[in-house]
């Protein structure tokens, strides 16, 4: 879509206002004011909402059935012109809105003057962000749900597979790959919810507050509600062309989702690395080094986690913009746009390149062991069998301690070391011993809701299958 820069390719008569002015709108100042260079991808929403209006305003005998026919078939036109690229947007009509009715009243004459009665820029332009941002939820609502897909399938994949679990980024205990997996589905979980909760707030109808006090017209707001799929129609019309709550929301529930998906990204990037070496990234999903001919990038997920950063600004913005506003709509709403678009088009550039990524994760299962077996990560599980046998549970702690003190001196993990070098510690020991000190063992025995048991992540894997 092209926007020509050049201010007199209007002539100011276009100007709705341009019979309250004496002189033309300064060159920059037009310039300055215009947001048709990124409001222009609201024409759906602002054509959907102004087809809705003119049918309830033909609805309470405000316009005629014709005039509403021409005025639809106009927007349906004007539409079709945008799609194929062949609408000349100008920057001197200021916004999306003014382009497109300018554009009908040329197209089907004076009838199409009549459409912005009873209405206002500020209850449209309401009206069209939360119709275009509902349809935005909607996409990103199924990429979740796609990520969230792939996530369970590489849980079941990889519901035996053992790697050390981390507290501190230091070898902790033992857990399946599986259970690593659920842990993000888990988040994703809640961002969803957070998501369809918005939604809610997001469904409702300013159209009808008009200017800020509503309209002398006899419209039927719920009239118009109903046409476009709102649920119900805002209640107080100062609030309802002032309110930008629900893009706040929106960024919030954007914030925490791109803070997840940023975590988990730096555990790809870690996992990555040759020091890990637990995972392996396919090509296509990384890039090389124009001088290291040596390197493979993860650049994905870096480039996520970079990325997180402008949606909290997102956030930051709009919560600033909104702070000083007086009642009813201010000029300054105009900039809500770009934090939104962007914070949408980040969530789901984001989403789609890891819904596409995580079912090529390649898993190295001999690192992922051998890390899990070098760093005591048994040494709980050894702890909880003293526990079994009679022994007081911070008497097996100090036990169990002075055990790994003894491998850490001997370079020996607790399963490497002989019956009579672990027996020394404690008399509580005995041949037994070993069962435990299995990785297979003590992930096997962390075996309820909620633990890493590979029967139990599969029980999850089923429940969450269930519910989606
Ligand atoms: N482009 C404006 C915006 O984005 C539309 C509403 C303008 N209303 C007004 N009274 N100037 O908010």
């Amino acid at each position: 879509m092209s926007v020509d820069n050049s201010s007199d390719e209007m002539p100011d008569e276009y100007k709705p206002w341009a019979g309250r002015f004496t002189e033309p709108t300064d060159a920059f100042v037009e310039a300055f004011t215009s947001s048709v260079g990124f409001d222009k991808r609201l024409y759906r929403h602002d054509i959907a909402g102004s087809i809705a209006h003119a049918r309830m305003l033909a609805h309470v005998g405000v316009l005629t059935s014709q005039e509403c026919k021409e005025i639809v078939s106009g927007l349906e036109d004007i539409q079709l012109d945008i799609e194929r690229d062949e609408f000349n947007w100008s920057v001197s009509l200021e916004d999306v809105h003014m382009n497109i009715e300018a554009r009908l009243t040329d197209h089907i004459g004076i009838t199409g003057k009549k459409l912005h009665t009873g209405r206002s820029r500020n209850d449209q332009v309401a009206t069209d962000i939360r119709l275009y941002l509902r349809d935005e939820i909607d996409l990103i609502a199924a990429e979740i749900k796609r990520l969230q897909a792939g996530l369970l399938d590489l849980a079941e994949r990889e519901a035996d597979t053992i790697l050390p679990g981390f507290t501190h980024l230091q070898v902790a205990q033992p857990v399946v790959f599986g259970h690593h997996m659920l842990a993000w589905y888990e988040m994703l979980k809640r961002d969803h919810g957070r998501l369809m909760d918005c939604r809610k707030r997001v469904n409702v109808m300013p159209l009808g507050a008009a200017a800020l006090a509503g309209t002398s017209y006899p419209i039927d707001r719920k009239f118009t509600a109903q046409l476009l799929g709102f649920d119900s129609v805002c209640e107080n019309s100062l609030d309802a062309v002032s309110d930008r709550d629900f893009a706040i929301e929106f960024c919030a529930f954007a914030a925490t989702l791109l803070m997840h998906l940023s975590r988990f990204s730096e555990e790809l990037v870690l996992w990555a690395s040759a020091q890990f070496d637990f995972v392996a990234l396919p090509d296509r999903f990384c890039t090389g080094s124009s001088i290291m001919p040596q390197k493979k990038n993860p650049d994905v997920p870096e480039l996520v986690r970079g990325k997180t950063g402008r949606v909290f600004g997102s956030l930051m913005s709009l919560l600033t913009l909104m702070k000083g506003q007086p009642l009813a709509y201010n000029k300054d709403n105009q900039e809500d746009k770009e934090p939104l678009f962007d914070a949408i088009d980040t969530v789901r550039g984001s989403l789609r390149v890891f819904a596409d990524m995580v079912p090529a994760i390649e898993v190295k299962h001999e690192n992922m062991a051998r890390a899990a077996l070098s760093g005591f990560s048994t040494a709980t599980d050894l702890a909880d069998y003293l526990v079994r046998n009679g022994v007081a549970f911070r008497d097996a702690h100090e036990v169990v301690g002075k055990a790994v003190r003894y491998g850490v001196e001997n370079s020996k993990d607790l399963a490497e070391m002989s019956f009579e070098e672990l027996a020394q510690f404690s008399p509580a020991i005995s041949a037994d011993v070993f069962d435990v000190l299995t990785l297979q063992g003590s992930v096997a025995a962390r075996d309820h809701i909620g633990g890493t048991a590979p029967s139990q992540v599969r029980a999850a894997i089923q429940r969450a299958r269930d519910n989606s």
